[in-house]
């Protein structure tokens, strides 16, 4: 069996408790993100898609899957983050695009949605990637024009890199991890990412609230985004909320249990590329801190089982193309399925409804092709 850990959060807030007003991310913060990104030429809503069969299959009453796959051709939600802090960034630095060089460091997706921003708004960009991200992901950040940079250790070396880089050279750094003193340009991205909630507020069925959300986490700026995001908008009706993350890079996990951040070193080591990450960012965790119920550790056995899943549906679901870091909210509730001890303590029961993020789609299509065994479009036209 696969590795599975729940860890309940002993700091969570009571349901009735209200989102804190002196923090950070704010309504204000996320109506702005969304005038802004929905406006952008190639903007729509990515599809929310219901899965009946395999919600019956878990034991739920009901599962809901937004799919990122299609969010502005670049197959990752992180799209709406990078690119519009790139955007705030020359808006606030007032200087010629062409004169600013936007850098960051990135296990694929964040970097590809800064180049991106950086080719739309005309800057120049240095993405900075570590040891085992997979060239194919690294080939991706070029298409758009980046420059891109492969250096020693995990991710959390490759931040701290880009950020030697950018003092050195006068870039900026684009960063969705906040740390003591950089928190402007990862609060936009997080605003940027609060987009999806907006619009799966829009698409749920009339007057529906999910009873959980789970969201997989690498520095937890996707979770914290959604987390306040839903706690603004649904108060003590929000969702219980999980953080999920694989078993050897489990920071939230293992920072919930201390009741502060709590770093992991060593390599990190995992399919869940976008979740290899050993270090919370500040800002994420100041949200996550009371507003997290859980956090579930998972092994890469059932992310891989996740992918098959939803290529090969049950019933009449439709077939969804997700990566392994995509299927990871999935991937806790197969794993989940047989610990009815661990269900308990999350509350998971047969009135459940869930909402997961499908985070992204084929990202290294060669790498899904493997796991899968077919392609995404052999998989969408079965
Ligand atoms: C596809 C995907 N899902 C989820 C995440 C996790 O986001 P965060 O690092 O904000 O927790 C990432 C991060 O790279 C990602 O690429």
């Amino acid at each position: 069996m696969s590795e599975l850990r729940v860890q309940a959060n002993p700091r969570a807030a009571a349901r009735a408790q209200p989102y804190a007003a002196a923090q950070a991310l704010s309504a204000g913060g996320f109506a702005a993100a969304t005038r802004e990104i929905s406006a952008w030429p190639g903007y729509a809503p990515t599809p929310l898609v219901a899965l009946p069969a395999l919600a019956a299959s878990l034991g739920l009453a009901a599962l809901w899957y937004k799919d990122e796959r299609g969010r502005f051709g670049l197959k990752s939600f992180k799209a709406l983050g990078g690119a519009y802090a790139v955007r705030r960034v020359l808006a606030r630095q007032g200087l010629p695009a062409k004169d600013v060089t936007v850098t960051c460091a990135t296990d694929g997706n964040h970097g590809r949605s800064v180049a991106w921003g950086a080719q739309v708004f005309g800057c120049r960009s240095v993405i900075f990637i570590h040891e085992t991200v997979s060239e194919g992901r690294a080939q991706a950040i070029r298409c758009y024009g980046a420059e891109v940079r492969r250096v020693k250790g995990n991710y959390d070396d490759a931040v701290r890199h880009a950020a030697a880089e950018a003092a050195r050279n006068g870039w900026y750094v684009v960063s969705d991890t906040s740390y003591a003193g950089y928190r402007d340009v990862p609060l936009d991205v997080m605003h940027g990412y609060g987009v999806m909630a907006a619009e799966i507020a829009a698409q749920l069925p009339a007057g529906v609230v999910p009873t959980h959300v789970f969201v997989q986490a690498g520095v937890g700026a996707l979770a914290a985004a959604i987390c306040a995001s839903f706690w603004l908008r649904w108060g003590a009706r929000r969702p219980r909320f999980a953080v999920v993350e694989p078993a050897r890079a489990d920071c939230f996990y293992r920072s919930l249990e201390a009741g502060r951040p709590t770093a992991v070193h060593g390599d990190l080591d995992t399919v869940m590329a976008g979740l290899a990450c050993g270090e919370v960012s500040q800002l994420a965790w100041e949200v996550l801190e009371t507003g997290a119920d859980a956090a579930v550790a998972i092994g890469d056995a059932s992310a891989l089982e996740a992918v098959r899943a939803l290529a090969l549906p049950r019933g009449r679901d439709p077939a969804i193309v997700a990566g392994e870091t995509g299927g990871a909210g999935l991937a806790a509730l197969l794993a989940l399925k047989e610990r009815p001890d661990l269900r308990a303590q999350l509350a998971l029961g047969a009135d459940s409804t869930l909402l997961l993020f499908g985070s992204e789609g084929d990202t290294d299509p060669e790498i899904y092709r493997r796991i899968v065994g077919r392609s995404a479009d052999e998989v969408l036209a079965a």
